[in-house]
């Protein structure tokens, strides 16, 4: 557009002040804003396409392109459809879903995992990536847990700054979803959260706070569920007191895909922009829809009427225009990156940094003397799952699937033979997206149990790999699952094959807790995740001892259903009361979610938060405590190279509320050579000892003593040190 203007012979100090890249990014949205007209305005904050909002053509001011998110990019899809467009040169990398990077409970991780992605989202012109999200696991059964940073908000608030850090590096803007409260599928756009503050700004605040203030997010996208009574997407209290006003957010609120219900909230509270599908996005279809939109023709009606004001829709064109300055406007131009070896090489480091050894018995690392036969069982060890899951659904270059990996781990070594054993989800597309796998099978349950254990009964080792998929009632966006239980009765099918091996391996690919009652039986258990382009090669990486683990569960694994905190259907998934147009959750159990639940009130977890095990050994030893200054030092004592997350906790003074048992306020991750020790410091503030007192609408630490508790799960504390607060302090 310079260009132009320059080309019509003016000087080159006649550029008008929003196309100087050279100018202060405010000035130029001024200036932009002072040459538009009311018209202009309205029309750049709603969708004019499935992913896209329009510029101002007149201006060159260019349109703003999203894309989901948050696990590659997606492929190009229709105008105005959810199909693909057919494109040929959109396959992306794959990354690993977002529960497997909290997994690695390492920053680096993070925000590698943003710089790729945002390379890969800037070659593909794209200004908004429709991700990361940091909802937190509130229940095993949530559909899109595989997409979120697991049940913990520090550990969500650590992960996600590094991730909008470095995809904004791109001048891509990350649009962290989904604001706020929004921890179910089950009628994710009719049910009304009931939660009190202290819940809201303890448990389901801080990570977006996080990604707000410390991550720089310029975009955050509102949820399709209600709060306090309203809509997510333009609901006063979230977007306008907290997120723009307590906040100071500067950027823009995205509603979801038709997220927006209503037009003079819309108009209202805090709402930037407006996507979606048609009219309302959800229901019917309508002739020339954007126009529809909430925030188009409603919106102007208002504008004209008076019933919304100039300063309002200023405020909304200057988020939008500072979001495209920011992005397709920059003064920095990017070019990104897609499908490179460096990104394989991230999404394959990532994946194999997230893998978490539960349990191991000496089956792990693998070995298998030379000819020996490895048995491979099980659905997950062939089924590509780049594909699926709904939004997230991806196209990816390649996906290398655990049997393939192993295959070529054990060329000329072992033979490696696979069994399914049972028969679980056969389709292989989503959105006209094909693996082109044909995993059709007409075997009754018998036969595919019969023949899994025929061939496991003579095998050097048996590794079965099950688990969820991301089909409908699975990790799954719009769906909950029903049951903790692994499905397709993969548990049959695991017990059978201990009968007859000594040294089975279950590997676990999910991307929420499953229950694991046959976790005796098995020597080696595996939580592995939605890989990505390089699943195989991560988990088998990790089997070989190629990577020795050091995931850790960013989640519980809790024994059963009936141990979580969710207890009613009030709970979940919340009731119908009369007068009331819809479904009303209300979070009862409060701040007692997760390891907060399980070591307050709640019955010992199958698997801890923070649990994961390493193929060498670590002792903690406490060295210093001075002040609000805690060391500790950390040894691998093993025979190999690995990695320890030490973690903090922070166990609470006796205080007017009722608080949890401990809670995460810190943790490092430690790479070490065998017999070498690094000192880690921690260094406890006052916020880390506070509660949130909703009467005062304050952060509270409360004098008294505490505990700084050191160790490396939840549930496994290995050093400790007293705290005393002498006097309450209000932060
Ligand atoms: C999802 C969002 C997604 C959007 C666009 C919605 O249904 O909830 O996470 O970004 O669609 O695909």
């Amino acid at each position: 557009m310079a260009l132009t203007v320059l080309s019509c012979g003016s000087r080159n100090e006649d550029i008008p002040v929003y196309l100087d890249k050279t100018k202060d990014i405010e000035a130029r949205v001024q200036d932009a804003l002072s040459r538009m007209t009311t018209e202009e305005k309205v029309a750049i904050l709603h969708a004019q396409s499935k992913f896209s909002s329009a510029g101002v053509p007149r201006l060159g001011i260019p349109e703003v392109w999203c894309t989901d998110g948050p696990h590659g990019i997606r492929p190009e899809v229709l105008w105005d459809e959810w199909d693909q467009a057919g494109w040929t040169n959109d396959s992306c990398t794959a990354f690993p879903a977002l529960s497997c990077l909290a997994a690695t409970w390492d920053r680096e991780m993070s925000l590698l995992y943003g710089r790729c992605i945002g390379e890969e989202a800037r070659y593909r012109k794209k200004d908004v990536l429709l991700g990361p999200g940091v909802n937190i696991c509130r229940t095993p059964l949530n559909g899109r847990n595989f997409e979120y940073m697991g049940e913990d908000p520090y550990l969500a608030g650590e992960m996600v700054v590094p991730y909008v850090k470095g995809v904004q590096e791109n001048n891509v803007a990350a649009c962290v979803k989904h604001f706020a409260v929004n921890n179910q599928e089950t009628l994710r756009t009719g049910t009304n959260s009931n939660v009190d503050d202290r819940t809201l700004y303890e448990i389901y605040l801080p990570a977006f706070k996080a990604a707000v203030q410390k991550g720089g997010a310029w975009a955050i996208m509102g949820s399709y569920n209600l709060y306090n009574g309203q809509f997510n997407c333009h609901n006063k209290k979230l977007l306008q007191d907290i997120l723009k006003g307590e906040w100071g957010f500067d950027g823009v609120v995205v509603s979801d895909w038709g997220g927006a219900r209503d037009d003079d909230e819309a108009a209202a509270y805090g709402l930037d922009m407006e996507y979606g599908t048609w009219t309302n996005g959800l229901t019917g279809a309508a002739s020339d829809g954007y126009s529809n939109y909430h925030l188009a023709r409603p919106y102007l009606e208002r504008l004209r009427d008076g019933r919304a004001g100039e300063e309002g829709l200023n405020d909304k064109a200057s988020r939008v225009l500072r979001l495209i300055f920011r992005t397709n406007m920059n003064a920095e131009t990017k070019w990104g990156r897609f499908t490179c070896p460096e990104h394989y090489q991230a999404a394959r480091d990532i994946a194999a940094a997230g893998t978490v050894l539960l349990k191991n018995e000496g089956a792990l690392p693998l070995r298998v003397p030379q000819g020996g036969k490895i048995a491979v069982i099980g659905e997950n060890a062939v089924k590509k799952m780049v594909v699926g899951g709904g939004s997230s659904n991806l196209k990816t270059r390649y996906e290398i699937n655990p049997l393939e990996a192993l295959e070529e781990a054990f060329a000329g070594k072992a033979g490696v033979v696979w069994e399914r054993g049972y028969v679980g989800d056969i389709s292989t597309s989503y959105n006209l997206v094909d693996t082109g796998q044909d995993l059709s099978d007409d075997r009754s349950p018998e036969t595919l149990i019969a023949d899994a254990v025929a061939v496991a009964r003579d095998a050097d080792c048996v590794i079965f790999i099950g688990g969820l998929n991301k089909s409908s009632g699975q990790d799954n966006e719009g769906t909950d699952r029903k049951s903790l239980e692994m499905p397709y009765a993969q548990q049959d099918v695991i017990e059978a094959l201990a009968a007859v091996t000594p040294k089975l391996i279950v590997v676990n690919i999910s991307g929420s807790p499953v229950s694991m009652p046959w976790a005796g039986k098995a020597d080696a258990i595996v939580q592995g995740w939605y890989g990505g382009t390089e699943s195989g090669h991560a988990l088998v990486d990790v089997l070989t001892g190629a990577v020795n683990p050091s995931g850790k569960l960013p989640f519980t694994i809790p024994c059963s259903l009936e141990d979580i905190p969710l207890k009613t259907a009030r709970q979940y998934p919340g009731i119908r009361e009369e007068g009331k147009q819809y479904m009303q959750e209300y979070y009862d159990e409060g701040v007692f979610i997760g390891y907060r639940w399980y070591d307050t009130k709640g019955p010992g977890p199958q698997f801890a938060f923070g649990h994961g095990l390493s193929y060498t050994t670590f002792e903690i030893a406490p060295v210093k405590a001075s002040g609000r200054d805690f060391a500790v030092k950390v040894t691998n004592t093993g025979e190999r190279e690995g990695a320890e997350v030490v973690q903090m906790y922070i166990a609470p003074a006796e205080c007017p509320v009722e608080r949890p048992a401990k809670e995460l306020k810190g943790f490092e991750k430690v790479r070490l050579a065998p017999g070498e020790s690094r000192t880690v410091h921690f260094k406890v503030s006052d916020e880390d000892l506070a509660y949130f007192d909703a009467d005062k609408h304050c952060w509270v630490a409360y004098k008294g003593d505490y505990q700084v508790l050191v160790g490396v799960s939840s549930d496994d504390v290995r050093a400790s040190f007293p705290l005393s607060l002498s006097k309450t302090v209000e932060i």
